[in-house]
């Protein structure tokens, strides 16, 4: 039998295929196509402090192989998923990644503190949601800022702490280094790549907010390519993501160094999608006779 456990940070996954912040809610709608235990780990949708009602409508936009999403980080609020979600996601039999926004640095160390205190395996820093006004991308963008960012959930947390990149940034090697620094334990790439359409007709943006985040498998080689930039510059494992919707994808993200890998955009389609990626993941780990699927991370041979 292939051995598809890996090591994210210190927490034993079952298997590498998580589910995306943002696109799984707290699993309960998924809970009625399969169980929720046969996922590597769940990453909720991402909270703030206070509860958020989100962008405007219309907030979703389709593209050729994509979505463009202006959300907003809708969100219950963390006080709320404390108290009513994760007593639920706690007897799901996987692991639990948090996904975390701050505006201020005490709302980020407020955030640690609370999901750590209700139990979550993991916590996933958001430094690069592109929809909000205020926090979001705006603390990704700059070594410093990433790095405080990342400084202040560290003084709270008590598991393994993974930060959320941005490909909307110059040179992602440059902030995944400055987070490593700040203690980070792993980090998640890529998030959304901002983008905008517009309708021809009224000469509007397709979406209330102008422009939002891309994902889907238009973005897939762009996340191949960061996330092997980054395995290159730090030490850290990473849980990448960006496009995957089969097997194949996920062993390609792993090739290039992730350690697991996240289904996002694909779970809109079908929600059996991350079973699927799993089950297409064994088999071709299988069939090129590879015992554990940790072996595959970083072994891509370059030229
Ligand atoms: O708008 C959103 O809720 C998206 C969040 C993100 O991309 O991190």
């Amino acid at each position: 039998m292939t051995d598809l456990r890996v090591n994210l940070a210190g927490v034993m996954l079952k298997n590498p295929i998580v589910v995306a912040s943002g696109t799984f809610g707290f699993g309960h709608e998924f809970a009625d196509y399969y169980d929720l235990s046969e996922l590597g780990a769940i990453c909720a949708k991402g909270l703030t402090v206070a509860k958020k009602d989100g962008n405007p409508p219309p907030r979703i936009a389709e593209t050729p192989s994509g979505i463009l999403n202006s959300v907003g980080l809708q969100n219950p609020g963390v006080d709320y998923f404390c108290a009513h979600e994760m007593p639920y996601l706690k007897q799901s039999g996987t692991k639990i990644i948090a996904n975390i926004s701050g505006n201020t640095l005490d709302e980020f160390t407020e955030l640690a503190e609370k999901v750590s205190a209700a139990g979550v395996d993991l916590i996933e820093v958001n430094i690069s949601c592109p929809n909000v006004k205020c926090g979001g991308l705006a603390w990704g963008t700059q070594p410093e800022s990433a790095a405080a960012a990342t400084a202040a959930v560290k003084k709270a947390a008590t598991v393994p702490v993974i930060v959320k990149l941005s490909p909307n940034v110059t040179d992602i090697t440059a902030i995944a280094r400055a987070v490593e620094a700040a203690g980070a334990d792993a980090v998640s790439l890529i998030n959304t790549i901002l983008g905008m359409r517009i309708d021809v007709n009224t000469r509007r943006p397709v979406l209330r907010n102008n422009m939002g985040g891309l994902s889907g498998p238009a973005v897939l080689p762009v996340a191949v390519r960061m996330i092997y930039q980054v395995a290159c510059a730090v030490k850290i494992p990473i849980l990448g993501m960006g496009g995957v919707a089969s097997g194949a994808d996920a062993a390609e993200l792993m090739l290039a160094g992730a350690t697991a890998v996240a289904v996002g955009t694909a779970l809109f389609q079908n929600p059996y999608a991350p079973i699927h990626v799993r089950d297409e993941l064994q088999a071709y780990l299988e069939q090129h006779n590879i015992p554990a699927a940790s072996a595959l991370t970083g072994a891509v041979m370059p030229y």
